[in-house]
């Protein structure tokens, strides 16, 4: 299949983060590291703080806030953390149903297969397949599937889409990645492909398109299809869109 932008850049495959795109679980995350934070280590941890964390492994998420409130465990204690921020976590992913799909994935995804586009489902966190085995008709879109247990190396390493792109059989530069976190976004770069920013323009403009949600957006967008003015996030500044069928920066 080609879809080709104005530019002549051929999109043939789709790849979504899942934890802030297809559901609504970045908030059980945020909650849940908070939760350890606040009551467990005595660290003051805010939502801007968070942003740092999304799409970053589970470890590293807690070097983080460890480095925040300037705090120092040994290598027991730190298990012993991230398994209580797990535990803490999977409570809230206990009994998921369809409710937790956001507003447009469905509609998106059913649009993109329509336009044959190859999709592909990538998270950094090692919780995404049990969530995606309790959503089966969602996870019946995709074709390859990339997850926490598959990884050597966290976000902003593009191993995660460079994988997906892998076992889409398809070139990074014909893929479209769909993040909600800064360390996505350049993930999604790094390996060379498109990204496409949902959530906050401030956190995410160096994405080639941000949109509040998947609802705002339609397959064209993703596909590159044609050469839409930027979208704007609502209400903030407007949304960055570099040029359009423009080589994402590969550094
Ligand atoms: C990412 C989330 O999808 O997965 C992060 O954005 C999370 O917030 C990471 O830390 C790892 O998740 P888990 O479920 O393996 O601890
Ligand atoms: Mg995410």
């Amino acid at each position: 299949m080609t879809n080709t932008n104005d530019a002549g850049m051929l999109i043939e495959a789709v790849i979504f983060d899942v934890d802030g795109v297809l559901v609504d679980t970045a908030e059980y995350h945020f909650r849940a590291w908070r939760r350890l934070a606040e009551e467990e280590l005595d660290i003051e941890f805010t939502e801007e703080d968070n942003e740092r964390l999304k799409g970053v492994g589970r470890m590293e998420s807690l070097e983080i806030i460890l480095e925040i409130g300037g705090v120092k465990l040994d290598e027991e204690e730190k298990r012993r953390a991230a398994a209580w921020k797990n535990g803490y976590y999977q409570e809230y992913i206990e009994n998921l149903d369809d409710s937790v799909i956001l507003p447009g994935v469905m509609e998106i995804l059913e649009e993109l297969r329509m336009h044959h586009a190859h999709l592909g489902v990538a998270s950094a966190s090692k919780n995404a397949p049990k969530i995606m085995a309790a959503l089966r008709e969602l996870e019946d879109f995709f074709e390859a599937r990339v997850y926490g247990q598959d990884l050597d190396h966290s976000k902003p390493h593009p191993q995660i889409f460079t994988l997906s792109a892998d076992r889409l059989g398809v070139d990074p530069s014909r893929c479209t990645v769909v993040e909600d976190a800064e360390a996505g976004v350049e993930a999604a770069h790094r390996a060379g492909m498109f990204a496409v920013g949902i959530g906050s323009p401030k956190h995410l403009h160096k994405a080639e398109i941000v949109a509040r949600g998947l609802d705002e957006l339609n397959a064209a967008d993703l596909l590159f299809k044609n050469s839409a003015p930027p979208i704007s996030g609502a209400g903030d500044q407007a949304a960055a869109r570099s040029e359009p069928g423009s080589a994402p920066d590969m550094s």
